[in-house]
């Protein structure tokens, strides 16, 4: 088991279908002991299932815009595990309007928001438990195609994310003499609470399944692996990576299917017969 003995946070549960629940029961299954944090109280009541699901029972408020729940972090971790080997960040918000109408419009507001709790978070989170973090520690984010390439709505969160992965770059390279490693996961869509703010969504997900590679859609399983591994010890030589775990989606430089008249998909060049 790659993560025995291993301690960790995990931060971005909001129910079964997160994309932190799949890292969190790969990571379970390979061993590890994590804490959860919580955005508020209606959350917290499906985190602590989860949490006791997964053979914890440490759970902390946290809204990463708040920096009483950030400054209180690292005295919980301090006083439950001592030490932590890995942390995970799974949070991005924006408000709805700015993932359906046209980039142009996105307001200042929307952009702020979405910056502040999808980029920012990272940046403070990781300095809040730096403190606490054992040596050679690991620590990954999520991100989506969206932000290296134009995905239609994905608008301020395609920009939030090019930020994100900038920030794991930068952050990689300041904790990287002391051995910790940061990373990001760009995660091809999958059904859950916050990609159900995205406009299309339904459509993004169907493209994607046709054209992948891999010819299917990513579960939260097929994200929570390869969380673990770069989670794991296994990754010990890997900092400052966006590793795409899409099906080879992002490979495409032209997609081969599309839609006939019937609404059936069928390849491209044989649309034209
Ligand atoms: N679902 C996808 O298609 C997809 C694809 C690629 C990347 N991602 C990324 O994966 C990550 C997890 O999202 P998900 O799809 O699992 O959805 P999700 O809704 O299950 O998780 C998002 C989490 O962010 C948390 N959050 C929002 N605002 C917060 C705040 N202020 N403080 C603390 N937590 C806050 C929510 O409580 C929730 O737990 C996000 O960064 C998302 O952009 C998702």
């Amino acid at each position: 088991m790659i993560m025995q003995g291993k301690k960790g946070l995990i931060v971005g549960v909001a129910n079964k279908m997160s994309i932190a629940y799949g890292i969190a029961a790969a990571c379970k299954n390979q061993g590890a002991d994590m804490a959860f944090t919580f955005l508020n109280d209606a959350i917290k009541k499906r985190v602590e299932p989860i949490a006791n699901e997964l053979g914890s029972d440490k759970i902390y408020e946290l809204d990463v815009n708040n920096d009483e729940h950030l400054n209180a972090l690292a005295p919980q971790i301090e006083r439950d595990f001592g030490k932590i080997d890995f942390v995970l960040h799974a949070v991005a918000f924006a408000p709805k309007q700015a993932l359906e109408n046209d980039f142009i419009n996105t307001t200042k507001d929307a952009f702020n928001v979405a910056m502040e709790t999808s980029v920012y978070s990272l940046v403070s989170l990781t300095r809040a438990v730096l403190p606490t973090l054992s040596k050679d520690a690991s620590i990954l984010t999520l991100s989506y195609l969206g932000g290296a390439k134009y995905v239609p709505h994905y608008n301020v969160m395609g920009v939030a994310k090019a930020a994100l992965e900038s920030c794991v770059r930068y952050l990689a390279r300041d904790l990287g003499a002391s051995g910790v490693r940061v990373n990001a996961i760009s995660a091809g869509p999958i059904k859950t609470l916050a990609a159900s703010g995205i406009g299309d969504f339904k459509m993004i997900l169907r493209y994607n399944e046709i054209n992948a590679p891999l010819k299917r859609n990513m579960s939260i399983e097929d994200i929570g692996k390869s969380g673990a591994y770069l989670l794991s010890d296994l990754a010990s030589g890997v900092t400052g990576e966006i590793h795409y775990v899409d099906g080879g989606y992002n490979i495409l430089g032209m997609a081969d299917v599309g839609l006939d008249d019937d609404g059936k998909t069928a390849l491209l060049w044989d649309l034209q017969k």
